[in-house]
């Protein structure tokens, strides 16, 4: 058995300073000195934080995770999604909450959200004339907000779902700006000196959400109707073995919880129209495929087209928009790729550094979709979505929204880049990679 590896030599707190300022170099250069496992103090103030990226070392990590290992929320996840929410359980009320609410994102019954996401995509596109320039990301936010009103929550009133949109884009957009991320990862700058204090505005914009979502819950309560399909009505309604519904918090934190995933869901938007743009024989053969459709086509239909899934899933790749899995904490001393961790040391699979190794992914950062439609990969080759008992809940909801968009888009508008610069990765407050410049792009008219 071999000790721990050498970690990187800069003070931790530069370390964190790198890796949020430039993530992809701080990732790459440490796995060139280092290796498949390496030590990054760079979640918290703790001193064991190994990141590993060996497909090998990924299956020890999710097969005895659980028993060797449990999850560990960010500090400041938690403050967010609530006590109460999945990502902050564990063991066994962890399992009841997966119960509760996976089976509200299951392919059958997501399938009805088809027509909204549509729906949704062309009345924002609907927005823009000929000549207009815009932001892909921008955009995205807007689309995604929209579909998450009402296949989410369920709210159609136009009046709801623009208040909505503008509290969810407000609070991406501070979790983006560096001095609410800085108080979010360092907690000692957390002071409410009011609502021009970075915190004491980010504590009264949490208010105004919460304020949001409490009003929906008890007006859903009030006016209870079982014919409605959206998932705040199905959790509402959902019940555990002992037949015990969610009360007003369970709620409200497992409804946060499934709103900050769309984050996600915007930074793949934005980037597959980048690269699509950016490869205009990429474009052509997704037009071809959707060519060979139906004037009204299923929702599934397009959900299984294998090129646009092909080009989901090399977007996924190449910039994950989850760079990291959530830590696992060793629970008892553990074997992992021949070193003995002791209890308490925090390991994440460092999704990024996997999906660029180079003999899985040969010229792992050119934009080649093909590769998925030549060869399988196996999920700790490619993992997205993360692994094992904390594997994403929404991955299906989320490629679903993502390909019926990019669908909606491509089939009804032309656009083109403004620029050929190629556009960087940035970290966003929540460990979120999305385009830095947000993908500026013109709006050249209908179809
Ligand atoms: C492209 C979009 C998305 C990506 C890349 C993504 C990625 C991830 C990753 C990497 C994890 C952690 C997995 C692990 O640690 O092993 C996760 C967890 C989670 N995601 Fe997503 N996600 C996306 C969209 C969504 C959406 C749309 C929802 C809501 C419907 C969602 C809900 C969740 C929840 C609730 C968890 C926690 C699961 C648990 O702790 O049991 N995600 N996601």
């Amino acid at each position: 058995m071999m000790k721990l590896p050498d970690s990187p030599k800069n003070p931790h707190l530069l370390q964190k300073i790198q890796y949020f300022t430039d993530p992809i170099s701080y990732l790459e250069s440490n796995q060139e000195q280092y290796g498949d496992i390496f030590n990054a103090p760079i979640l918290d103030n703790s001193k064991r934080q190994l990141l590993v990226s060996h497909p090998e070392g990924l299956k020890q990590l999710f097969t005895k995770d659980g028993q060797k290992f449990y999850a560990e929320t960010v500090e400041f996840l938690r403050f967010i999604v609530g006590d109460e929410s999945i990502f902050c359980l564990e063991g066994n009320s962890h399992k009841r909450a997966r119960k509760l609410l996976m089976p509200l994102f299951h392919q059958e019954g997501i399938s009805v959200y088809g027509q909204t996401i549509c729906n949704r995509t062309e009345q924002v596109f609907s927005r823009l004339t000929p000549g207009t320039n815009f932001s892909a990301y921008r955009v995205a936010q807007e689309i995604s907000t929209a579909i998450m009103s009402s296949i989410i929550l369920g709210i159609y009133e136009e009046k709801r779902v623009q208040q909505l949109t503008q509290l969810m884009i407000e609070f991406w957009n501070s979790v983006s700006s560096p001095l609410i991320a800085s108080v979010l990862y360092f907690p000692s700058l957390r002071k409410d000196l009011g609502a021009w204090s970075p915190w004491g505005y980010f504590r009264h914009l949490m208010e105004q959400i919460d304020q949001f979502l409490y009003t929906e819950i008890r007006d859903r309560r009030v006016q209870y109707d079982p014919a409605r399909t959206n998932i705040l009505d199905s959790l509402m309604s959902a019940e555990d073995e002992e037949g015990q519904r969610l009360n007003d918090q369970q709620l409200r934190d497992e409804l946060i919880s499934i709103i900050i995933g769309h984050p996600g869901v915007v930074s793949t938007i934005s980037w597959a129209l980048y690269w699509i743009h950016q490869h205009p024989e990429v474009g052509e053969k997704l037009l071809k495929e959707l060519d060979t459709l139906d004037e009204c086509p299923e929702a599934m239909t397009i959900f299984n087209l294998p090129y646009l899934t092909a080009v989901c899933q090399e977007t996924l790749r190449i910039y994950p928009p989850a760079i990291l899995t959530v830590p696992r904490v060793v629970k008892e001393p553990v074997e992992l790729m021949g070193y003995e961790l002791e209890p308490g040391t925090k390991v994440c699979a460092c999704i990024y550094l996997t999906h660029h190794r180079e003999y899985l992914y040969p010229e792992s950062k050119k934009f080649q979709p093909e590769r998925f439609l030549e060869k399988q990969y196996t999920p700790y080759e490619f993992l997205p979505f993360g692994g094992s008992s904390r594997r994403c809940i929404g991955d299906t909801l989320a490629l679903f929204d993502i390909k019926l968009v990019l669908a909606t888009i491509l089939d009804n508008y032309q656009l083109a880049l403004v620029n050929n610069q190629s556009v960087k990765p940035h970290l966003q407050g929540f460990g979120t990679l999305v385009p830095s410049s947000g993908v500026k792009m013109v709006f050249k008219g209908k179809r």
